[in-house]
């Protein structure tokens, strides 16, 4: 354990800083403040521990602090600390990008990349667009996402998710997209332990789609493996290979964005190995470094890459990228974090916990106001009934009650609990964790 002060100052004045989706005046009154963070905890200004049933923002797969990624952040400062992006390299950014297409199923053979989970989704998007425009048909250009979808924050993601309050302040987003229907029926599916077994028709929205626009405007699908933002719905059981199967007899790219699914969260480094399903690209973020540099990319098949690389070869074949895409210390910060999911087969820990990860949160099934639980790899969502003055009040009590009384640290989104701790987490910080909770929902009982 490092030594840490007893107590770590914080500034007089909370003003200047506009945090992001987050209630500012309400946070500023009351602060949730963390100083460090180490293993399972973080902790508070005042050094009191609080269990991270987060993962962050769904990141820090590894737990935190690791040695091996602090170490490499630290050596590559030193050597290299900035490198172009643009028409020169260095190895690091080569080697992340073999190290990540290695673990990715199939032909998903090369990686473009990015800095965060947005820019990641409007690469690919942009990828797909100018993909049919290489190839020859330049008419395809609808994006297709889904209802209660998220994919970021850029124009792309907000036009293609599927979150109201995340477009409806921002103007007429991108044109020519439409959206599947999501795939939650809490009739038929509340309590499910996985992946639910009502619902791979969903899929069959994406005819309604094609027969409406005509697969000849239709560019790409995207969706989550599992909606992590909207509440942690699960995909039901087929509805990935359906999905996959309509995109394919319609000549539609199909987009995994993975950017919570990839690196662990579902037991494999992608869902899409999970789920048996090939998508065209996947995007992911967070987990490759295990939330230590920024970094997000897209992995994409040999036929896509295949398809820029016609032209002569001294002319740049796609005109896009970011100054810091592939950032020498996000290279060697994934070099390191990919190294320790390796040797603590941390994936297969996953796998292994599963089952009894699911039967522990599906043990908060009648506490009160539990109206839904739902679980999939190391993930959990509890949807709480909305208290009688206003959808999303009673949820955000729970933030605050978990932090200060529990020590414990959770999302909501409206009245819904979602948790993702680091796949480091024990049996019994999961027994912690669901304890935690568990006096948590009754102290929001009313
Ligand atoms: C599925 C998905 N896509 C994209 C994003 C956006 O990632 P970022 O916040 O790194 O831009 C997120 C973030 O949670 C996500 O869950």
């Amino acid at each position: 354990m490092t030594s840490a002060p007893s107590a770590v100052a914080v500034p007089n004045d909370l003003e200047a800083y506009w945090m992001p989706f987050t209630a500012n005046r309400s946070f500023k009154k009351n602060p949730r403040m963390v100083a460090r963070a180490e293993g399972m905890f973080y902790y508070t200004v005042d050094n009191k521990p609080v269990l991270d049933g987060t993962a962050g923002l769904w990141c820090c797969n590894a737990g935190h602090a690791r040695e091996p990624i602090i170490q490499a952040i630290q050596a590559q400062a030193r050597d290299l600390d900035y490198a172009p992006s643009f028409q020169y390299g260095h190895p690091k950014v080569f080697a992340a990008a073999a190290r990540i297409a290695a673990l990715a199923p199939g032909d998903l053979d090369h990686v473009f990349f990015a800095n965060s989970g947005s820019e990641a989704v409007d690469s690919a998007l942009k990828i797909a667009l100018a993909y049919w425009n290489v190839s020859g048909k330049a008419a395809k250009t609808r994006l297709i996402g889904r209802e209660r979808g998220y994919h970021g924050v850029g124009f792309g993601g907000i036009s293609v998710g599927g979150m109201s309050n995340n477009r409806k302040f921002f103007g007429s987003l991108l044109t020519g997209v439409d959206h599947l229907a999501h795939t939650y029926d809490r009739e038929k599916q509340a309590f499910s332990k996985g992946e639910p077994e009502y619902g791979a028709h969903f899929a069959d929205d994406l005819e309604r789609i094609v027969a409406l626009h005509d697969a000849s405007t239709i560019a790409a699908v995207i969706v989550e493996p599992m909606a992590g933002s909207t509440g942690g719905l699960p995909a039901p059981k087929g509805y990935l290979k359906r999905l996959r199967e309509i995109c394919d007899k319609h000549g539609i790219l199909l987009i995994f964005d993975e950017v919570i699914t990839g690196f662990g969260r579902l037991g494999y480094a992608f869902a899409a190995e999970r789920y048996g399903v090939i998508p065209d690209m996947i995007t992911f973020a967070k987990g490759v470094t295990s939330g230590t540099v920024p970094m997000g990319g897209v992995l994409v098949r040999k036929h896509i890459y295949d398809a820029f690389m016609g032209g002569p070869d001294n002319v740049v074949e796609l005109f896009h990228g970011y100054t810091y895409s592939g950032h020498p210390l996000a290279a060697a910060a994934s070099l390191a974090t990919l190294d320790i999911y390796r040797e603590e087969g941390l994936f297969e820990r996953a796998r292994g916990m599963e089952s009894a990860w699911a039967d522990a949160v599906l043990s908060l099934k009648g506490e009160p106001n539990v109206v839904d639980i739902r679980t999939v790899g190391i993930v959990g969502a509890i949807d709480l009934a909305p208290r009688a003055d206003g959808v999303g009040k009673r949820g955000y009590d729970v933030i605050g009650r978990a932090f200060h009384d529990e020590g414990l640290m959770v999302r909501t989104a409206a009245d819904t609990i979602a948790f993702s701790p680091p796949l480091i987490i024990t049996e019994s910080q999961i027994d912690e964790l669901i304890g935690k909770l568990r006096r948590t929902i009754r102290a929001v009982a009313n």
